[in-house]
């Protein structure tokens, strides 16, 4: 398979570990095992100390496959099969799409959202968000778009890396029309219940329509990316039987410690998701407060959900340069848009972490000197 590097990984991978400060994460704070532990009830408190390291189930443990199945309405156990998230990308795409098909993908984007389709050979046509309009991904836009070999939409929501998120009239529209041609629908829904105003949280795309998938997992909004737990959910159980076939080439079955602290984490989801969203918007807070400061300097899109968004550059020309410089002579870990294959004038802010308020008072500081002082 040829496939061109993953930029924004890559670009992770060479300042993730080694700068001090992490401004562009899109994870919220991650939880300590004790934490977590200190959760489990006693089935799980059991399971735990008497754990075999055996292999487990491939479509995984079946109850961590009830606890996800409760996310959703339309969906029972057997709808789910446990994937690491990237992995069920990788899987979903090689299941449901042939050399030559067209797939639809919202754009910009985690890279593999598309970049998997077009190396399987398929035609990928980008979905466009309108900035001027808060990054609105207009539905007419998406609707010029498809094409008569259209097999294939592809939705993130709330979307990496803007925050943007449609209004649930607008996302049923969406799923109607691409239920209308029975075309599939991958939704990577990896940062659902993240929204900003409370009672926003979109339907799932698996609930609404019965050849979705809804993609998502423990590594974004519960803060446990190193569980490497996610899961495919959607009614179109024949697509999971090819899904899972493919599974033997790639992971066989997820890890037993994971699987459990992942049925552990989703049984106390309520807490966990209260807690990340009280960080998150204290964070967007002082996130507004820096950009009504710095406004001569970005112009801000305020994100609907999520833990990142996407702010335009005014004073730089090249955000990559800047970014590189910024980490040099501050240890402040930015992502610039290119990254994305984007434009060169934007940056991802994560806001997810907990140590956010000091990272944009070095930010801030950095700044002052920078463009004031000099
Ligand atoms: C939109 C989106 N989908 C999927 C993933 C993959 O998740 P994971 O890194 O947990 O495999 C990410 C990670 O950044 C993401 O942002």
């Amino acid at each position: 398979m040829q496939i061109p590097a993953f930029q924004l990984e890559r670009y992770f991978a060479r300042y993730e570990f080694s700068a001090r400060y992490l401004l562009s994460s899109s994870d919220c704070e991650s939880l300590s095992m004790s934490e977590l532990l200190s959760m489990a009830d006693p089935e799980m408190t059991d399971a735990w100390e008497t754990l075999k390291l055996g292999y487990t189930e491939s479509w995984g443990h079946p109850l961590l496959r009830e606890e996800i199945a409760r996310i959703y309405e339309q969906v029972a156990a057997d709808g789910v099969i446990t994937v690491v998230p990237e992995e069920g990308i990788f899987l979903a795409m090689h299941a449901l799409l042939e050399p030559g098909d067209h797939v639809v993908c919202t754009f910009p984007a985690y890279q593999s959202l598309y970049e998997i389709a077009r190396a399987i050979g398929c035609e990928v046509s980008t979905w466009e968000p309108d900035e001027e309009r808060g990054w609105y991904f207009d539905i007419d836009d998406l609707e010029s778009k498809l094409r008569p070999n259209t097999k294939l939409v592809v939705v993130n929501f709330p979307h990496n890396p803007t925050g943007f998120m449609p209004t649930r009239a607008d996302f049923a529209a969406l799923v109607e029309l691409v239920s209308k041609q029975g075309w599939y629908l991958l939704s990577d829904e990896m940062y659902r219940f993240l929204e900003v105003a409370p009672g926003t949280t979109l339907p799932a795309a698996c609930d609404l329509y019965e050849r979705a998938y809804s993609l998502s997992g423990l590594s974004k909004s519960f803060g446990l990316p190193g569980l490497r737990a996610g899961w495919l959910a959607t009614q179109d159980l024949q697509g999971l039987e090819r899904i899972s076939q493919l599974k033997d080439y790639t992971t066989i079955c997820a890890s037993a410690p994971s699987e459990l602290l992942a049925t552990i984490a989703l049984r106390s989801k309520e807490r966990i998701l209260i807690e990340q969203n009280e960080r998150t918007r204290r964070n967007l807070s002082i996130l507004d407060a820096f950009f009504e400061r710095y406004q001569d300097q970005f112009s801000w899109n305020r994100p609907k959900g999520g833990s990142i968004s996407f702010p335009r550059m005014l004073a730089v020309e090249d955000t990559f340069a800047f970014s590189e410089q910024v980490v040099a002579e501050t240890g402040i870990m930015l992502a610039p848009s290119r990254a994305f294959q984007y434009s060169d004038n934007h940056l991802r802010i994560g806001f997810g972490r907990e140590n956010l308020p000091k990272v944009v008072d070095l930010f801030s500081q950095y700044l002052d000197e920078r463009f004031i002082h000099n």
